[in-house]
């Protein structure tokens, strides 16, 4: 007997439906149940062919236990070593890469230093930060928002330098982006299972909680559709989620990727509605019985996106060091570092000068920046608080 288990905090609509939905199937050999989790030992498995993870993000004991069920043979749904890495900054980054639009974004370090760090920490950043590059780079309203998160927890729009600088100072130890403003004349939020199944939700963001799901005028145009469509399947591919929402703000016809770091997305049947309901736990039900049928006992049985495991198939490191080794048995020192210094010389007459690109953009908003930019910040000066 294969199992399928979900393991959940405390959402109450969408785990028992999805139990329920998957047994109501009758398929030989598959059952599903809510997870039960006792003593955990290292390296012992934890009796699931498939586990539906929707709550490990807020309890590291969970994390560990499933890290610990995928190394024994569990398929995880999401892939919790993937998830533990993965955050959005990464992720606009890797969109870029693959080239599905995103707002021009920006990393900014903590306004308070971490636990257990001093000023001697940061003597590697750049003090004061190039303000005048970032908010000519990025604009004004812009979005402020942690790098790692989701709930709208901490998500601020940001409508000058002086606002932005109070509301930094108010994030406390957070990693924060700063984001353009994607003023849009549509909004999605799509359901990704499997990689593939994909349900194109219009949302409105602007509406009070328990109404987002419900769009007065939902955009009909199929070119948009099918585009979005195309892109949340590229995005989940590329990141290996199995289990995912992508939001879109739609401008000027093109959709930017907003928000596709949502492993344990909103299933509730009241926020999301009957209809979203339905189609969320028939294709996870589907979707599970299908890895389930697929599970192979003892082996690895989880997803990997192309981003990892194309990085895994070059081996960079290995082979860089071996042939590093080879040169040095065979050549004198001498010539190697003369080869290595002119290669130096060629890279940097072909790059592109980036600092004097960036000053020249810089020195416009210089003057209005410098005003309203505090003589020094915390992170660097403050004392630990
Ligand atoms: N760059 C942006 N442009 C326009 N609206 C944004 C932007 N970033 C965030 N928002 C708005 O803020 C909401 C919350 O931001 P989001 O990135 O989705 O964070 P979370 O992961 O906390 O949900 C979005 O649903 C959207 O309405
Ligand atoms: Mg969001």
């Amino acid at each position: 007997m294969k199992k399928i288990g979900i393991l959940f905090g405390q959402e109450d609509t969408f785990p028992n439906a999805f139990i329920e939905r998957v047994n109501s199937k009758n398929i030989k050999g598959i059952t599903a149940e809510a997870v039960r989790i006792d003593v955990v030992q290292q390296n012992a498995p934890l009796d699931y062919a498939v586990i539906i993870d929707r709550i490990s993000q807020d309890v590291p004991f969970y994390r560990a236990a499933l890290k610990n069920a995928a190394m024994t043979g569990t398929a995880v749904i999401n892939n919790p070593f993937w998830w533990s890495a993965d955050e959005k900054f990464f992720n606009n980054c890797l969109a870029e890469k693959i080239g599905v639009p995103v707002p021009k974004t920006v990393l900014l370090p903590s306004h308070h230093r971490p636990d257990d760090t001093s000023e001697k920490s940061f003597r590697n950043l750049v003090f004061p930060t190039d303000w005048e590059y970032i908010f000519d780079y990025i604009g004004f309203p812009a979005y402020m928002k942690p790098y790692s998160g989701g709930g709208w927890k901490n998500v601020y729009k940001i409508n000058d330098p002086g606002h932005l600088f109070s509301t930094h100072a108010e994030t406390g130890q957070l990693v924060m982006m700063l984001q353009e403003e994607i003023v849009f004349d549509h909004y999605f939020r799509n359901y990704c299972l499997g990689g593939d199944r994909v349900l194109v939700m219009p949302y409105e963001p602007r509406n009070p909680h328990h109404l987002r799901y419900k769009v007065d005028n939902p955009c009909t145009d199929k070119k948009i559709l099918k585009k979005v469509e195309e892109l949340t399947i590229k995005l989940n591919q590329a990141l290996g989620y199995d289990f995912n929402t992508v939001e879109f703000a739609v401008r000027d016809g093109i959709p930017y990727a907003i928000d596709f770091c949502n492993p344990a997305p909103d299933a509730d049947r009241h926020s999301v509605g009957e209809e979203n309901f339905e189609w969320i736990v028939e294709n996870a039900a589907n979707f599970a019985i299908e890895k389930a049928q697929q599970h192979k006992e003892g082996k690895m049985n989880l997803t990997w996106g192309e981003f990892m495991s194309d990085s895994v198939q070059t081996k960079p490191v290995k082979r860089v060091v071996r042939k590093l080794r080879k040169v040095t048995k065979k050549t004198e020192a001498k010539p190697v570092a003369k080869k290595a210094a002119s290669k130096k010389v060629a890279a940097k007459k072909a790059s592109p000068k980036k600092s004097t690109a960036k000053k020249a953009t810089a020195t416009k908003t210089k003057t209005a920046a410098k005003k309203a930019a505090p003589k020094k910040r915390a992170t660097a000066t403050a004392k630990k608080k």
